[in-house]
């Protein structure tokens, strides 16, 4: 119940950067990255803004539901960090779509869609709002060190969005932290000039355990699918499409086999992107609505887990035609 997906859009950097041009500067090569991930290719941020993408992402998605900013309700944004603190890139979009609706940033790294689609679902359920902009907007590129080759070869950059409106579609929803700080972690501190300040200043990039990941995302992808669908009152071959955050596919592959899901139903797109934390499933989403995969109560399933560490799932009906 609470809400129908009535629109979706994405939009991504120019700049394609194949896993030969990472091998130019880094000692790692194509085969390497491929078979241990899947991924090909990614998108980086050159000389776009992520602002920029995240306003186009959302302007796509609202021209595809035929709305404008004014029939907004609430913009969400999920986002490790945007190009500003201040404003947050929520009230960016809201400015660029002349909304005047209550709009926040929510970071949960790449499971960030999944709770803002949470949150939709609280305020429609609430009758705080009917109608919802969600935009995911990642600039992964900066925050990576660029010199670790068992991390900056799996990211990309880009933005998506979907407008989600009161209905009939989300079946249910799960959301959950595994805390653990140091898998994988991100500082933001930079120090600046505070007097006061006795804190050492961390460097500002990723630091990942790629293995302890990896055991995390297997079982709590697992997990989050089998309790969704507990919530839902059904089973996981029940589902028509999965829609898994695109981290790893030897990862998607592990952690659905138990359920011996038919691989079609399981939608990819990593091999062009990588791994755009919480943008990966926005785009995945966007490119097979509008390759016409989905067909009106088809059963969609999304689950996600990432920094925090995060996960979850949602499972809806597509209500579109
Ligand atoms: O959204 C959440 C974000 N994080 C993730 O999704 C990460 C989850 N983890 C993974 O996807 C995998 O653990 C990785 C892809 C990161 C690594 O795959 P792996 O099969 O677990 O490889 P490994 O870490 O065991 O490394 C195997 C070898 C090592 O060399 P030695 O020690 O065996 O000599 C690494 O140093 O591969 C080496 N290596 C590389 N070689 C070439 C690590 N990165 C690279 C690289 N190119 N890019």
């Amino acid at each position: 119940m609470s809400f129908t997906i009535v629109g979706t859009g994405s939009a991504l950097p120019a700049k394609i950067v194949s896993n030969d041009d990472l091998a130019q500067f880094l000692d790692t090569s194509d085969e390497w990255i491929f078979t241990r991930t899947g991924i090909r290719r990614r998108r980086v941020l050159t000389d776009e803004r992520l602002d920029d993408l995240a306003i186009r992402s959302a302007k796509a998605a609202l021209g595809d539901a035929s709305l404008t900013g004014a029939d907004v309700d609430l913009i969400l944004c999920a986002t490790m960090r945007g190009d500003t603190y201040t404003p947050s890139l929520a009230c960016t979009v809201a400015e660029a779509i002349g909304s005047r609706a209550p709009a926040f940033d929510l970071n949960a790294a790449c499971v960030g869609v999944l709770y803002c689609m949470e949150v939709a679902d609280s305020f429609i359920a609430a009758g705080k709002a009917e109608t919802v902009l969600i935009v995911s907007a990642e600039a992964m590129s900066k925050l990576l060190d660029w010199t670790d080759r068992a991390s900056c070869v799996l990211f990309g950059d880009g933005s998506g969005a979907m407008v989600v409106r009161k209905g009939e579609g989300r079946l249910a929803g799960v959301l959950s932290t595994d805390p653990d700080s140091h898998v994988i972690r991100m500082p933001n501190y930079e120090g600046m000039n505070s007097p006061y300040n006795k804190i050492g200043q961390e460097r500002l990039a990723m630091h990942m355990d790629g293995g302890e990941v990896y055991k995390f995302a297997v079982n709590a992808m697992g997990r989050n699918i089998e309790e969704v669908c507990r919530r839902a009152g059904i089973t996981p071959a029940d589902v028509d499409w999965y829609l898994p955050h695109q981290a790893n596919v030897r990862i998607i592959d592990a952690s659905l086999k138990k359920f011996r899901i038919d691989k079609s139903k399981v939608l990819l797109n990593i091999s062009e992107y990588g791994n755009m934390s919480a943008t990966s499933i926005m785009v995945l989403l966007d490119e097979y609505a509008k390759k016409g995969t989905f067909r009106k109560g088809d059963k969609l399933l999304f689950v996600a887990f990432g920094a925090g560490l995060t996960s979850g799932a949602v499972l809806l009906t597509w209500n579109r035609d």
